[in-house]
């Protein structure tokens, strides 16, 4: 019901307090009281000694203080979701549950979690723009629109702007407002708006690239690439579908491109997309034999020519193992190399949730960690640039890019149906924007 008719004020401010981050209120399973005797519900709010009787008066809620609204666990309740594991040849479920998002279980193992000196729950990042120092304010207006000065001022006051770092989807429901009939209820100029904050955490509080360093070995070129995530979670994180990958460049002295990893076309594809989106490897069933580690690149921690890259995301496997861009098919993770958030320690991982543990990384002694010391929240690329014959000095471009829906998760959708199929319209119409997280760039001789 969430997802179709959006999340409501009067939804999100329900929500009781009581078993908040556990199982119990995991996948939408968060608690909502009936109406009391007299016909009211509970509606909470972050401030103590609510001005309960104007809520009363005019609607069928009584406002009530609840300490919960200020916490991660609120979110954990939604943002959290375990899907059933079905089985590819006969839709049976299995009996496993899968974890197809769990930005909380990742924040509850980072700097971030409560009680640490970096403490910041969900709704800092997410629901607080900077406000002006010191802002208070009444919250409401009366019903016909004054101010009632007996009213207490409030502080700090959280501005809902809930952004994360969909671009692309905010553009599909701008550009198709008449198709998808919410023309009413939206503006352009809103989705813009949207838009523009949500380009604005992805470039100023994700992410940082650094080239670390360079050097000429011989005939070749020895880059290293950092990147280290600033989010509370994972670097992507929330649904699978999401990618992020460096694009390095690398020019001669006559400015000639002589390496470039990772260089999205005007589709939003990448070259290891070709084997990604071969018509194998999006199959719901698969071959006996089949070999899933034709369809994706690995975790790279060494890059020694252009057609590797480095990809921070998760590919998931079904039952037997093989590939799969079916959510309710996926039973493990074949790939999970996302960014862990800063703080992050395996053995924090295994207690809270294992399958929170990455993938696929092991070998690269500096996946999440720094100088040895584990959870660094960074990973440093290796890249060994041929450079017999060229000239230098050379030029080096890094950037760190960022995709929601990466092309297989729309190709893979088998189904011929009306929705379906308007989607896969409004995809290829609109391709995938890539949104640039950072950049870095560097001289050598
Ligand atoms: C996704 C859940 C969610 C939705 C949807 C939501 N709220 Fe909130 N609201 C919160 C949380 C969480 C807080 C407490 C934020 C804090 O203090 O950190 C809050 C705080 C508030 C406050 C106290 C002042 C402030 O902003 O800090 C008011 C008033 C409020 N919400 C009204 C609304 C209204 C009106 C809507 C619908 C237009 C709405 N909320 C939708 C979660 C939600
Ligand atoms: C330190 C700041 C910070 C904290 C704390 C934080 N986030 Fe985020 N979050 C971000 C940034 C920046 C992004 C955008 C980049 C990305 O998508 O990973 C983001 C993205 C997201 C997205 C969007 C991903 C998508 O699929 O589009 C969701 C959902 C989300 N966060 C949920 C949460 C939840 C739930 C919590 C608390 C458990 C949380 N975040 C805590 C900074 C934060
Ligand atoms: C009642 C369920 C529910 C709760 C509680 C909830 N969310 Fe969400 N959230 C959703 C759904 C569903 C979406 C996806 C699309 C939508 O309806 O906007 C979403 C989307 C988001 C996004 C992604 C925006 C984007 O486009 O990338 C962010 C960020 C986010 N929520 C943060 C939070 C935070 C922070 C909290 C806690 C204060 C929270 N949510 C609580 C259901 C919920």
């Amino acid at each position: 019901m969430a997802a179709r008719e959006g999340v409501s004020c009067t939804l999100c401010h329900q929500i009781q307090g009581d078993n908040l981050g556990t199982e119990d209120t995991f996948s939408g399973e968060y608690r909502i009281a009936d109406a009391d005797d007299n016909g009211a519900f509970t509606i909470y709010g972050p401030y103590q000694d609510p001005v309960a009787r104007p809520m009363q008066n005019n609607s069928p809620y009584t406002p009530v203080a609840g300490s919960h609204m200020r916490g991660s666990a609120l979110c954990a309740s939604c943002h959290t979701l375990y899907t059933p594991t079905l089985e590819v040849e006969t839709g049976t479920p299995t009996g496993n549950n899968f974890l197809e998002q769990g930005p909380y279980l990742e924040w509850q193992n980072s700097i971030y979690q409560t009680g640490s000196v970096q403490e910041q729950q969900c709704q800092d990042c997410h629901m607080a723009d900077p406000q002006p120092n010191a802002y208070t304010t009444r919250i409401s207006l009366t019903p016909n629109g004054a101010v009632n000065e007996t009213w207490p001022e409030r502080a700090p006051f959280a501005t809902h702007s809930m952004v994360g770092g969909n671009t692309h989807v905010l553009e599909l429901l701008r550009d198709y407002r008449d198709v998808l009939g919410i023309e009413a209820s939206t503006t352009v100029a809103g989705f813009d708006e949207k838009i523009a904050q949500t380009r604005s955490l992805l470039q100023n509080k994700t992410a940082e690239l650094a080239i670390t360093s360079t050097a000429i070995d011989n005939d070749q070129l020895n880059v290293d690439v950092r990147i280290t995530n600033n989010t509370g979670h994972k670097l992507p994180t929330g649904y699978p579908s999401r990618r992020v990958w460096i694009q390095l460049t690398v020019r001669n002295a006559n400015n000639q491109v002589i390496f470039d990893s990772g260089a999205p076309d005007a589709n939003g594809h990448i070259s290891t997309d070709t084997k990604r989106l071969d018509p194998t490897c999006l199959a719901i069933e698969k071959s006996q034999d089949f070999d899933s580690n034709a369809c994706y690149e690995p975790h790279r921690d060494v890059i020694t020519n252009d057609s590797q890259i480095a990809i921070y995301e998760t590919v998931l496997g079904d039952t037997n193992g093989d590939i799969t861009h079916v959510l309710l098919h996926a039973d493990s993770y074949l790939k999970e190399n996302r960014i862990p958030p800063q703080g992050f320690t395996n053995s924090q991982a295994s207690a809270i949730e294992p399958q929170i543990l990455p993938v696929g990384v092991n070998g690269d002694a500096d996946f999440n960690a720094l100088n040895n010391q584990e959870g660094s929240g960074s990973d440093t690329v290796h890249y060994r640039i041929p450079a017999a014959g060229q000239t230098g000095p050379y030029t080096v471009d890094a950037k760190l890019h960022y995709q929601t829906i990466q092309p297989a998760f729309v190709n893979s959708l088998h189904a011929d149906a009306g929705k379906v199929n308007r989607f896969k319209v409004m995809y290829a119409e609109n391709p995938p924007v890539v949104e640039t997280l950072a950049t870095a760039s560097a001289a050598s001789n």
